[in-house]
């Protein structure tokens, strides 16, 4: 069975809640678009093109309940401001409605067309991993952070089944743990073999040799190529061009900002101190010290191989 991290039930959004995975597997009963957009803030769901399909959900809930289609537009779109996904299917459906159409039938369009475009660069994207492959990733691109199959983990996926052997080490990611727990446990429900590393770990690896080509997703993609995904995935952009290392951004056309060229504009999202200081709910650190949270980095074009898309690869760098 593949993994889903939601599933439309007309009346009502079924949601995995993604902050227990992966000991619990607790689904959540979302029945109107303010428990929607209190999931994605508190990242229940959370991964840019995941984040775009259950907002649209919620903007039909709301609707359907009768709330203004203004303020259910407003209360989704004030949830994370990194991911442009969420921006692009909140614009969909809207326009849907204005125009007359149904913006339900135009959100299960937006899933639909989500899933066929991971299965896509999978299959676009298992070619440029060679037989054999260590692949690094950072967070989770995985089904749980799309409407399935995943992004740069689809092309890992796409690439296993395809019969060629991959390993991947897998980058925690603090602080949330995408990498440790959902990633993980992706790839173990795959049959993919694995390792977690802390995210610290990666430079040494890359020195070692122990790492053929880095694989990420991106929440937004500007006009000439900048990418903002998770924290510290700038810093695997920098380790991978010191040491010649093929660096691949995977993600689907609902991903690029057509309004954005330079990627120092992106909105990065700024997440409470708490997450940081603290580790799964215990606080690890003094009380009287402050912490930087940015949830996000932009990884310049300059620094990227190439964009993998369900179009076809945006060559950048050689
Ligand atoms: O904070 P998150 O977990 O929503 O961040 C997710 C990422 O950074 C992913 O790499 C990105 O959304 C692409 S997921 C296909």
């Amino acid at each position: 069975m593949e993994v889903k991290a939601f599933f439309w039930k007309k009346t009502h959004l079924l949601l995995l809640d993604q902050r227990v995975l992966p000991h619990k597997e607790e689904w959540l009963v979302l029945e109107d678009h303010r428990q929607v957009a209190q999931a994605i803030k508190d990242m229940a769901v959370r991964g840019a093109p995941a984040i775009g399909c259950v907002a649209a959900y919620g903007f039909v809930l709301g609707v359907k309940k009768g709330y203004p289609p203004e303020e259910v537009y407003n209360t989704l779109k004030n949830t994370r401001p990194t991911a442009y996904n969420l921006f692009y299917a909140l614009d969909r459906v809207t326009r849907a409605l204005k125009e007359g159409a149904d913006p339900e039938e135009e959100a299960v369009k937006i899933e639909e067309e989500d899933y066929k475009a991971n299965r896509q660069m999978g299959e676009i994207g298992k070619d440029l991993v060679p037989d054999n492959a260590r692949v690094l990733t950072i967070c989770n691109t995985g089904a749980l952070a799309t409407a399935g199959w995943g992004t740069a983990l689809g092309v890992i996926r796409s690439a296993h089944r395809a019969g060629k052997k991959v390993f991947v080490w897998v980058c925690e990611t603090r602080p949330f743990l995408q990498g440790a727990r959902l990633t993980a446990w992706e790839l173990l429900k795959e049959g993919i073999p694995h390792s977690i590393i802390t995210d610290s770990t990666a430079g040494f690896l890359m020195k070692k040799g122990m790492v053929d080509c880095v694989l990420v997703g991106a929440d937004r993609i500007t006009r000439r190529g900048d990418v903002a995904n998770k924290i510290g995935t700038y810093t695997l952009s920098v380790l991978a061009k010191h040491h010649r290392i093929p660096f691949y951004v995977v993600a689907p056309t609902s991903t690029f900002d057509p309004h954005i060229t330079d990627g120092d504009t992106i909105p990065i999202e700024e997440r409470s101190q708490e997450e940081v200081k603290s580790f799964h709910g215990c606080r690890v650190a003094p009380d009287g010290s402050p912490a930087l949270h940015w949830a996000f980095d932009v990884t310049p074009a300059e620094n990227i191989t190439a964009i993998i898309t369900e179009k076809g690869v945006v060559k950048l760098q050689g």
